[in-house]
């Protein structure tokens, strides 16, 4: 297959795509969970996870961002309209910018707090050798709850985008990402 007809991610680009998706997901309700905690302590318990998932999504995106530039992305189907070319690169580059730089921007903020991250109990990340300033800490975590949004809202654009592809163009845009189903290059 040669790259200007291939339709289709690599099998590790889809595994690696999909657990970043979940993570994502899964952290957005994290975060959401330990806002309705009863106590401090409970929303500090359940943020734990929250921490530990983040730091994992830094390891997935840049191992997909290396996949990405290894040979296995499928480049971006031919029919797209340009406007479409581009929006794509824009949320794409913006998901890897936010991806990579969320969880660098919050071991700075539990740096300033003068904590370490937990990840699962099993390893400790020590603080970056930053002053201790719990008030810079909450402005950075402030403006990571921000990002979150912000990713949030780019998330909505990618799934529509796909709806949009699958619904009214029927150009089998999801199956580049998934193992089985064809879609139009
Ligand atoms: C929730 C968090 C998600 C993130 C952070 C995310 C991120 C990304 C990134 C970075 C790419 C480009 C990969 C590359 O170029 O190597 C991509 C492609 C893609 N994503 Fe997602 N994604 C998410 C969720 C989803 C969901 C829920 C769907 C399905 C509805 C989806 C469907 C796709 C498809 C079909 C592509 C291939 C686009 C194309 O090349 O035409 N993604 N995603
Ligand atoms: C790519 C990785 C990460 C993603 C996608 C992510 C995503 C999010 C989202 C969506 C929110 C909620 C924003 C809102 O409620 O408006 C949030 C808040 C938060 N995150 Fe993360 N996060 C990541 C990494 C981390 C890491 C590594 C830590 C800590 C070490 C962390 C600590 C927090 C904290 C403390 C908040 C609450 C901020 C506030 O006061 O609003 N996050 N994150």
């Amino acid at each position: 297959m040669t790259e200007g007809t291939r339709t289709k991610y690599s099998g590790l680009a889809m595994v690696l795509h999909w657990l970043i998706a979940a993570g994502v997901i899964a952290n957005w309700l994290i975060r959401e969970t330990a806002e309705g905690a009863e106590t401090e302590e409970a929303a500090q318990a359940i943020m734990t996870n929250h921490f530990s998932i983040g730091v994992t999504l830094w390891f997935l995106a840049v191992a997909l961002l290396i996949v990405h530039f290894t040979g296995g992305k499928a480049p971006l189907a031919s029919h797209l309209a340009t406007w479409e070319r581009w929006l794509a690169r824009i949320v794409h580059t913006l998901f890897f910018i936010l991806l990579l730089v969320m969880p660098f921007g919050a071991w700075s903020a539990m740096s300033q707090y003068g904590a370490p991250i937990s990840w699962f109990g099993l390893i400790s990340i020590p603080p970056l050798p930053m002053e201790v300033n719990p008030d810079a800490a909450n402005a950075a975590f402030e403006q990571h709850g921000q990002a979150g949004g912000f990713l949030l809202i780019l998330i909505v654009v990618h799934v529509l985008g796909t709806l949009k592809h699958m619904v009214i163009d029927k150009d089998g845009n999801l199956f580049r990402m998934l193992p089985f189903g064809d879609a139009k290059g």
